[in-house]
C-alpha cells in the first residue's frame, strides 16, 4: 500500500467526519478509520463519496497509508477511549509519529499523556477543537498544545481547516489557530473557553429572563431585541443563534423555546475549569455561578415544590421598556467583560504554575472566530493585549475600563431591580460583586484576618509594617503563646 494520506483521523462522530470533510477540502488526503469499521464504510459511500477520502478497517491498514512523520488524530470520547487508542497505536506507529488528541480531554490527562508519547519517542498533541459541527466542517477554532516539536508538521493542516479573521487593526487575514503551549496548555485553554461559554450563555439567558418576567417580553419582541444587539458592541455567535432560536416556532405556530423543559446539561468543562479555579484561587466567580445556574435548573422537581411553598410575587418591573432593555444590554456587557477578566487571570495564573508561555493577545484572536464564543468583543480583547502584551488584568485596559464605566449605573439598575422583583440573576450579581470587591481599596478581610488569629492563633499582617512579618495576639488573655504556622493547603 502506498503512503500517500497526509492525517488519518479517528472516530467518524459528528466532529470527526467534519474535520475530515474540512481537511479533504482543503487539498489534504486523509484516511479515515472507526472502532465500528461499518461506520468507515458508510461515510466512505455517502458524505465522502466522491473525495480523495480513503477508508482503513484496521489501525495497520490505516498507518500503512500514511505519509511521514505520520500525524493520527484521535476524535473519539474524552477519557479512557484515548488512552486506550494510544496504546493502540505506540503499538503501530514508529518514533517520530505523532498522535493528536482533538476531543475536550481534561489538561492534566493530556499534560501525563505527552509525557508517555514522548517517552516513547513520539510527539503528541493535545489540541481543543471549537465551533460544532458546522465549524468543524467550515472552519473551527484550534487550540493546540503538547510536544513542541510536533507543531511544524502540523501547523500547515491546522491553520488551512481553521476559521479566518482578519485583524482589525493590521488588516492580515490570521488562522483562528496557533501553537499555544506545552504540555497540557491547549487544552486548558480550550477548556477555559468552555467556561467562559457558559458564563456568556448564563448572561444571555438572565437577560432573556428579566426581559421574559420582568418586562413581560414575547419571545417575537426579544428576538427582535436581539437582533439589534447583534449589531453592536455584543455581536457575536451565542447572541446571533439566540435572536434565532427565540424566533423558531414550534409546528403549533408557538415559540419552540416555551415548549423546552428548563433543565441545562453540561458535560463538565464549566466544572474542571472551576476546580482548577480552586485549585488556583482565582476568583472566577462568574464562570462558578454559570455552573451552579445549569445544577439548580437540574433541580427541577424540587423547584416545582419550592414554588409552591414560597409563592414567589410579581416579577414585573415598572417603566419604560426601551430604557429597560438597554439597560439590560449594558448590565450584560459590563458582566461580559467582567467574565473574560476573570478568564483571562485564570489563565495567568494556570500559565505560571505550569510554565505555559502563554500568548493572550493570540488566544483572543484564536477565539475571535470559529469558536463557540467568537465575538466582536474579542477583537477588543485582541486590541488590549497588542497596545499593552503584558496587561495584567483586562479592568485596567483603558478601553475596558471605559465600557465598565459606561455601564455602571445600568448595571447595578438592572441587578438591584432583579433582586427585588425576586428575578435570579446569580451571573449579573457575582459580576458586579466581584468588580466592588476588586475595586475596594480596604476589604473587611482585617477583621476575617483577626477571627481566624482569635480562634486559631492563624496570625494575621499589619498595615503599619512590612508585608510578610506575621503577628499573634492573645485574644482572650487565656490562649497561650502559640501561633499556628502560615501555610495553604
Ligand atoms: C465548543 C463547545 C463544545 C462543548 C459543547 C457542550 O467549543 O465547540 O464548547 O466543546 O462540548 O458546547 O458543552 P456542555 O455540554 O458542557 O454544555
Amino acid at each position: 500500500m502506498e503512503p500517500r494520506a497526509d492525517i488519518a483521523v479517528i472516530g467518524l462522530a459528528v466532529m470527526g467526519q467534519n474535520l475530515i470533510l474540512n481537511m479533504n477540502d482543503h487539498g489534504f488526503t486523509v484516511v479515515a478509520y472507526n472502532r465500528t469499521t461499518s461506520k468507515v464504510d458508510d461515510f466512505l459511500a455517502n458524505e465522502a463519496r466522491g473525495t480523495r477520502i480513503l477508508g482503513a478497517h484496521s489501525l495497520a491498514e490505516m498507518v500503512a497509508l500514511l505519509k511521514k512523520p505520520r500525524r493520527v488524530m484521535l476524535m473519539v470520547k474524552a477519557g479512557a477511549a484515548v488512552d486506550e487508542f494510544i496504546e493502540q497505536l505506540l503499538g503501530v506507529l514508529e518514533p517520530g509519529d505523532i498522535i493528536i488528541d482533538g476531543g475536550n480531554s481534561l489538561f492534566e490527562d493530556t499534560i501525563r499523556r505527552t509525557k508517555y508519547v514522548e517517552s516513547k519517542g513520539l510527539l503528541y498533541i493535545g489540541t481543543g477543537v471549537s465551533g460544532g459541527e458546522e465549524g468543524a466542517r467550515h472552519g473551527p477554532s484550534i487550540m493546540p498544545g503538547g510536544s513542541p516539536a510536533a507543531w511544524p508538521h502540523v501547523k500547515p493542516i491546522f491553520q488551512a481547516i481553521a476559521a479566518k479573521v482578519t485583524d482589525p487593526h493590521t488588516g492580515a487575514v490570521e488562522p483562528c489557530c496557533d501553537w499555544v503551549g506545552e504540555g497540557g496548555a491547549g487544552h486548558y485553554v480550550k477548556m477555559t473557553h468552555n467556561g467562559i461559554e457558559y458564563g456568556d450563555m448564563q448572561l444571555i439567558c438572565e437577560a432573556y429572563h428579566i426581559m421574559k418576567d420582568g418586562l413581560g417580553m414575547t419571545a417575537d419582541e426579544m428576538h427582535a431585541v436581539f437582533k439589534e444587539w447583534n449589531t453592536g458592541e455584543l455581536e457575536s455567535y451565542l447572541i446571533e443563534i439566540t435572536r434565532d432560536i427565540l424566533a423558531k416556532k414550534d409546528d403549533d405556530g408557538t415559540p419552540l423555546v416555551d415548549k423546552i423543559l428548563d433543565t441545562a446539561g453540561q458535560k463538565g468543562t464549566g466544572k474542571w475549569t472551576v476546580i482548577s479555579s480552586q485549585e488556583m484561587g482565582i476568583p472566577i466567580t462568574l464562570i462558578a455561578e454559570a455552573v451552579y445556574s445549569r445544577c439548580v435548573s437540574a433541580m427541577k422537581e424540587q423547584r416545582v415544590l419550592a414554588a409552591k411553598a414560597y409563592k414567589p410575587g410579581n416579577p414585573r418591573i415598572a417603566g419604560d421598556r426601551a430604557q429597560w432593555v438597554e439597560d439590560i444590554r449594558k448590565a450584560l456587557y459590563a458582566s461580559k467583560i467582567i467574565s473574560y477578566a476573570q478568564g483571562y487571570m485564570l489563565m495567568r495564573a494556570a500559565a505560571k504554575a505550569h510554565g505555559w508561555n502563554l500568548n493572550y493577545g493570540g488566544i483572543a484572536l484564536m477565539w475571535r472566530g470559529g469558536c463557540i464564543i467568537r465575538s466582536r468583543f474579542l477583537g477588543d480583547i485582541k486590541a488590549a493585549f497588542d497596545k499593552k502584551p503584558n496587561l495584567e488584568n483586562l479592568l485596567f485596559d483603558p478601553f475596558f475600563k471605559k465600557a465598565i464605566k459606561g455601564c455602571a449605573r445600568s448595571w447595578r439598575k438592572v441587578v438591584s431591580s432583579a433582586v427585588k422583583k425576586g428575578i435570579p440573576v446569580p451571573a449579573f450579581s457575582t459580576a458586579l460583586a466581584f468588580f466592588d470587591g476588586f475595586r475596594c481599596e480596604r476589604l473587611p478581610a482585617n477583621l476575617l484576618q483577626a477571627q481566624r488569629d482569635y480562634f486559631g492563633a492563624h496570625t494575621y499582617e499589619r498595615v503599619d509594617r512590612p508585608r510578610g512579618e506575621f503577628f499573634h495576639t492573645n485574644w482572650t488573655g487565656t490562649g497561650g503563646r502559640v501561633a499556628s504556622s502560615t501555610y495553604t493547603v
